[in-house]
């Protein structure tokens, strides 16, 4: 297969676990006979230094002409002044918004090996395994009106929270197609004994369910659901919810697999018919950029690693390949080499580099 992937370190520790991402796609293209086109791309921070833009048209119009971007992090305190004209987190939103990436796909999954790494009790978190499909185009992110406001009173500020029924029916049909194709349980989160979105979304996810007779539809609500979260993770399997909350819930959920340096995430749009193997994706870790461990060669590689497990997996149905980085990862942690973020006693503590040169040694080595 021929694929162009677009990258995009943007700020702090981005550029540092990006770099590992790329060495693993290249070694899998090498293993496997694939060719991947890397052209890097501005982002973020960077991008406001060098351009004044967090999102150059030459970035967006490099995204579109690709199959796949890789994204690192945006963001830091050099740009975080409240009363800045533009962010990098802008950037990021443009993104999402440009690319019409309205589902955002974040597995939460705890490796044996590293059941001792989460703060909850052993007992709790072993065995999870579950996806939260964050809806990530609409909501308080993108709800207009948005902004300071001068009244009467004095200052204030207005955000606002609104949802079409046809962008959560098309969030929701994503979430129970992959609760089909695991457990077949698919827990609805929101806010509906307050909101009127959420007796909007509540609503959409019955109607939806119809079609799905075979997936158990639970409604949460969710503050229930943070609570359930850290009591009885286990239990979950498909979790889907709007912008705001699923934002919340998947930094909470991250801590259940030990550090949020392990969670991948996929964003994806709308199917388009060129080609069913293909869906356009942007893959990022969900960590953050950061900037107090930027530079110094020990951030964890392993949730970019992963998230090009899933590139591969989603946007180019190289479910073997997908596979082939996935058992890796699984390998390195099972041999007891981690990055200080996941460190268990006993364990060996590598950098950024030498941790995704033993997730490549361990690919090349073609036991999968
Ligand atoms: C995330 C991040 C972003 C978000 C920030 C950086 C804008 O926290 O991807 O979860 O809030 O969506
Ligand atoms: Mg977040």
């Amino acid at each position: 297969m021929d694929a162009k992937i677009a990258l995009l370190p943007g700020d702090g520790i981005g550029p540092d676990v990006v770099a590992e991402g790329v060495k693993v796609l290249k070694a899998v293209a090498e293993r496997f006979g694939h060719t991947f086109e890397f052209s890097e791309q501005l982002v973020g921070g960077i991008a406001i230094d060098e351009t004044g833009d967090p999102l150059p048209e030459a970035t967006l119009a490099a995204c579109r002409s690709a199959d796949a971007v890789l994204l690192g992090a945006v963001g830091g305190p050099k740009w975080s002044d409240p009363r800045a004209a533009v962010r990098p987190e802008q950037g990021l939103l443009g993104l999402r918004s440009g690319l019409g990436l309205f589902a955002n796909i974040r597995p939460v999954k705890v490796y044996p090996a590293l059941v001792s790494a989460s703060t909850l009790k052993p007992e709790i978190v072993d065995g999870v395994d579950m996806i939260i499909v964050r809806e990530l185009t609409g909501g308080l992110y993108f709800g207009k009106p948005q902004g300071p406001l001068d009244t009467p009173q004095g200052r204030a500020a207005v955000d606002t929270m609104y949802y079409t029924a046809a962008e959560i029916e098309r969030l929701l049909r994503v979430s129970f197609d992959l609760a089909r194709s695991r457990r077949k349980k698919l827990a609805s989160v929101d806010k509906a004994n307050v909101l009127a979105t959420s007796r909007l979304w509540r609503e959409v996810a019955h109607e939806v369910a119809r079609d799905y007779p075979d997936v158990v539809l639970e409604d949460v609500l969710v503050d229930a659901c943070a609570m359930y979260l850290v009591r009885r993770p286990a239990a979950y399997d498909v979790i889907a919810t709007e912008n705001t909350f699923g934002d919340i819930l998947s930094d909470e959920a991250a801590m259940l697999a030990g550090s949020m340096g392990m969670l991948p995430s996929a964003s994806l749009g709308e199917t388009t018919d060129h080609g069913a193997a293909r869906r356009f994706g942007l893959y990022e870790p969900i960590h953050g950029s950061a900037p107090d461990i930027a530079g110094q060669g020990i951030a964890n590689p392993l949730a970019t690693i992963l998230s090009c497990a899933m590139m591969l997996r989603w946007s180019f149905g190289l479910e073997r390949e997908a596979n082939a980085v996935e058992v890796a990862v699984e390998a390195v942690l099972n041999a007891g080499y981690r990055c200080r973020d996941i460190a268990t006693p006993g364990g060996i503590i590598v950098g950024t580099v030498e941790m995704g040169d033993r997730v490549v040694a361990q690919i090349a080595m073609g036991w999968t």
